[in-house]
């Protein structure tokens, strides 16, 4: 969600910076710009749109000097407009700031800054920080005194640089990443470390609550009450900057077609994690399990195959919701925080709740290096490349792998063959030619609903969100129970339901439900690895042990969801409004 750099160097700052917001574009925005100091003035260029279009529109890379900033902005308080687009600048001109997150208490500020001559272009929060930094700079002439001033006046979650016109940049993070890239005779500051791989894999991950100068004579990291800070610098893995589509026509589509290899890598290099969070949970008192997204809907899975499998109780906590009711976490429990970027700020929320009521954080994330690996006793790594598409889809896959590694450290019982499992991926990705059929069919529609029972219910909802996500068809999933309890209503002719119906304990009464749905006119679809004559379409599944039905049967329907985005004309990779990784509330 929206991406912040600033360049410090040698180098001709824009065209860095322009690659830089080009890379971490996943991140999903709305409007870029781009501002650069050179001879003690500040040029500054913006739009609305993607990074190229406006690029070529005003040359962002051809602003010059060797310091800059950028960004790419997700709206939260403005319209999409060319004067809410970042950077901005101070009343003065002077300095220039852009921005990641929300400030709570902008409006009071705002109208102090009014009442005392300011004026402001934009509708957003950010354009504060520019005037409370100018009117701290002309007082105190001291950057390092400036920065102190304004975020002790912030309140909210953000991660800002500002560029100063006497050639000075500095940063401020506070509940939103922001990452510094040290090149050999360069820095960079970023949201991402996409936004530098480039040039450096050397990075110091600013913790939170700091700040860091860049100026000719020093490189300065310190807290927000204006100590020096430790900090460490981390080579992070270059494998994060190899984020090419391929042969692919999209992300999305690499992503799905590498599952048969990531369902082989998941939580591979950390399988001590992976025994320690077995322990962990044989000994806890309360087991939460939390995530936003897709991977709240691995939580849910988490749930039931800890309970089928090792008579365990785990309860699925959904992040965003944790604050409302902080005190249901039971002291000294273990919360199991699931994330593929590790900066939703909503997950990362949850285990702030958690850690207040003293409870042991296991976090499995794709991210190593992320906020929430950074915050967690133990670490599990979904190690499945980076995700690029807006929809998860090879990470959900991977954290449901972890989950059933989980399960079988508790229960030797259990059996699982991960090689065979991958060549049942590998056969249902292989001919896509029928689920490329049914997508045309979804093409006019505006419902559709999707059913399961049991363990099936939360891909039922992973479903759902798939193709709301990747197609904006309305979208629903409903337990099999739930049918005859309101949802039978709106089954008619207009409709299609998704049957997930695995030869399973729930077949015959899912079965049953996609009986009572065709009677009322509805088209069914039936992912199931046995025929039936009720299924208007059928999504074979192959056969497989039990146990792995709900992975196998995610896998098709991520096929389906893409395919179906193609026919509605959508972008898959990067869905519109919705960004990877929700850094804001
Ligand atoms: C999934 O397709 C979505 N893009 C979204 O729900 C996502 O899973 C959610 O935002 C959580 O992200 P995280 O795993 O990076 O925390
Ligand atoms: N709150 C700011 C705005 O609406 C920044 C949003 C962002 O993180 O892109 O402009």
């Amino acid at each position: 969600m929206c991406s912040i750099i600033g360049y410090y160097g040698n180098k001709t700052a824009s065209p860095i910076i322009v690659k830089g917001l080009k890379r971490m574009e996943y991140r999903g925005y709305d409007s870029v710009g781009v501002a650069t100091e050179s001879n003690h003035q500040i040029e500054l260029k913006k739009g609305i749109g993607k990074v190229n279009e406006v690029n070529s529109k005003v040359q962002l890379d051809s602003l010059p000097g060797k310091i800059g900033i950028g960004h790419t902005r997700w709206a939260t308080h403005g319209k999409v407009t060319d004067f809410n687009a970042h950077p901005h600048q101070s009343n003065s001109g002077k300095i220039a700031i852009v921005h990641n997150g929300i400030i709570e208490n902008f409006e009071e500020l705002k109208k102090k800054l009014q009442d005392e001559g300011y004026n402001f272009k934009s509708e957003t929060d950010s354009e504060i920080i520019a005037n409370l930094l100018q009117k701290h700079y002309e007082k105190t002439k001291d950057v390092k005194e400036t920065i102190m001033k304004t975020v002790s006046e912030i309140k909210g979650h953000y991660a800002f640089v500002a560029m100063f016109e006497n050639g000075q940049l500095a940063a401020a993070r506070f509940h939103e990443p922001l990452i510094i890239g040290v090149g050999h005779d360069d820095f960079f500051l970023s949201s991402d470390v996409l936004g530098f791989i480039e040039f450096t894999d050397d990075a110091i991950y600013l913790e939170n609550g700091n700040f860091v100068i860049l100026d000719e004579n020093k490189f300065q990291i310190l807290d927000f009450h204006g100590e020096h800070a430790k900090y460490g610098i981390t080579k992070v893995s270059k494998e994060f900057g190899d984020a090419y589509k391929g042969d692919y026509a999209h992300f999305t589509l690499k992503e799905i077609y590498e599952q048969p290899e990531t369902v082989l890598k998941a939580g591979e290099k950390t399988m001590e994690a992976i025994e320690k969070t077995a322990d962990y949970i044989k000994n806890a008192k309360n087991i939460y399990v939390t995530g936003s997204g897709t991977s709240f809907n691995s939580a849910l899975i988490a749930k039931q195959i800890l309970s089928k499998y090792v008579k365990i109780k785990a309860e699925p906590v959904m992040s965003s919701e944790l604050q409302f009711s902080p005190d249901s976490i039971e002291e000294n429990s273990i919360i199991i925080a699931i994330s593929q970027s590790g900066e939703s700020a909503d997950v990362l929320d949850a285990v702030k709740i958690g850690k207040q009521a003293n409870c042991k954080i296991i976090a499995i994330v794709n991210l190593m290096t992320s906020s929430l690996a950074r915050e967690a006793d133990v670490v599990i790594g979904m190690n499945c490349g980076p995700e690029i598409g807006v929809a998860a889809t090879k990470s959900f896959t991977s954290q449901l792998v972890i989950l059933y590694k989980i399960v079988q450290k508790l229960n030797n019982d259990i059996t699982i063959n991960f090689e065979n499992f991958s060549k049942s991926v590998l056969k249902i990705l292989e001919n896509p030619r029928k689920i490329q059929q049914i997508a045309k069919e979804l093409k006019e529609i505006s419902d559709i609903y999707i059913l399961g029972r049991g363990i099936n219910y939360p891909i039922a909802i992973e479903t759902a969100l798939k193709l709301k996500e990747l197609t904006y068809i309305h979208a629903e999933g409903i337990a099999g129970g739930e049918l005859k309890h309101g949802p039978l209503a709106l089954m008619d002719s207009s409709v299609f339901v998704i049957i997930i119906n695995p030869n399973d304990s729930t077949y015959s009464d899912t079965l049953t439900s996609a009986r009572e749905i065709k009677a009322r006119g509805a088209k069914v679809i039936g992912v199931s690895d046995i025929e039936s004559d009720v299924y208007d379409y059928w999504i074979e599944m192959p056969k497989i042990d039990e146990v792995l039905y709900p992975i196998s049967e995610i896998i098709p329907i991520q096929l389906l969801s893409y395919y179906a985005a193609l026919e509605k004309n959508t972008d898959p990779d990067y869905p519109r409004n919705l960004a990877k990784s929700v850094t804001v509330k």
